[in-house]
């Protein structure tokens, strides 16, 4: 199993300050952004070869950051996503990396009070298909929404003006090897972007998508308002991501 944490994008909701840094770089807690994915992949998961896809803007200083991984017990490997063109695409960086494992997909800029492991145990135990989490939130607008029938996701729609459910689809996926033929099959949406929900509705369509529900607080950091939240938790933790129940 290996981990990709998908750092590009240009972080415009957070301008001004993206203008001198790169979005996972900014504080959250007493840490940079980015090293709360790479604390939940190796301590939480104890995952040890992690890629770490980013944009042009400020690349340099994520490698600063983060360097060779030696400081956190793993190898980084980096990978350069030249145009913004969604999350489906920076993840299709990962095909040769990925070396027909198991992955686990964090977006950069996603925190969560507690520890993923218990759904990566869940997800080792399926071995087909993929997993995502789930999470009830105020403002599902903002978010890839998910459709529940009793048991199962029937589908995802990516931000939808007038959402049919609560449940936010939260920034870790978990995917075996097929996600790369999948991303393949995509065209841009109205957005313009490789949408990530379209690959989990190709995992639905073909009956293979599971999920589980996220314990705790879970923030995207990518506005002024939830990066705030983030702050607050963090710092609250000293940075430490709590166990969860299994
Ligand atoms: O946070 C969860 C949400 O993340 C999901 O509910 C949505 O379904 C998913 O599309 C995504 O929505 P966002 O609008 O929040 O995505 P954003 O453009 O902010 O990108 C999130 C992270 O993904 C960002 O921190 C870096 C990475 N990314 C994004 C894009 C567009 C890339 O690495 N490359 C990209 O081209």
């Amino acid at each position: 199993m290996k981990g990709i944490i998908l750092a590009g994008g240009r972080g415009t909701r957070l301008a001004p300050l993206t203008e001198v840094t790169n979005k996972h770089l900014l504080p959250v807690g007493k840490e940079p952004m980015i090293w709360h994915s790479v604390k939940q992949l190796v301590l939480c998961c104890g995952i040890m070869e992690i890629l770490v896809v980013t944009s042009t803007h400020h690349m340099g200083d994520i490698v600063n950051s983060l360097g060779s991984g030696q400081r956190f017990g793993c190898e980084f490997t980096y990978r350069v996503q030249e145009e913004p063109n969604g999350i489906a695409k920076a993840l299709l960086l990962g095909e040769q990396f990925s070396q027909d494992q198991q992955i686990i997909v964090l977006l950069g800029d996603n925190i969560f009070e507690y520890s993923i492991k218990p759904h990566v145990e869940a997800f080792k135990k399926q071995q087909i298909g993929a997993r995502i989490l789930l999470k009830e939130v105020g403002e599902p607008e903002r978010f890839g929404v998910a459709a529940l029938d009793e048991k199962q996701i029937i589908s995802i729609e990516e931000k939808p003006k007038h959402p049919n459910s609560n449940y936010a689809v939260v920034g870790c996926y978990m995917y075996d090897s097929q996600v790369f033929q999948l991303i393949r099959k995509l065209n841009r949406s109205p957005r313009g972007e490789f949408e990530i929900t379209e690959v989990n509705n190709l995992y639905i369509e073909q009956g293979e998508l599971q999920y589980s529900f996220v314990q705790g607080q879970w923030m995207d950091a990518g506005t002024f308002e939830s990066w705030y939240e983030a702050n607050e938790i963090l710092l609250a933790n000293n940075n430490f991501i709590l166990p969860q129940q299994e």
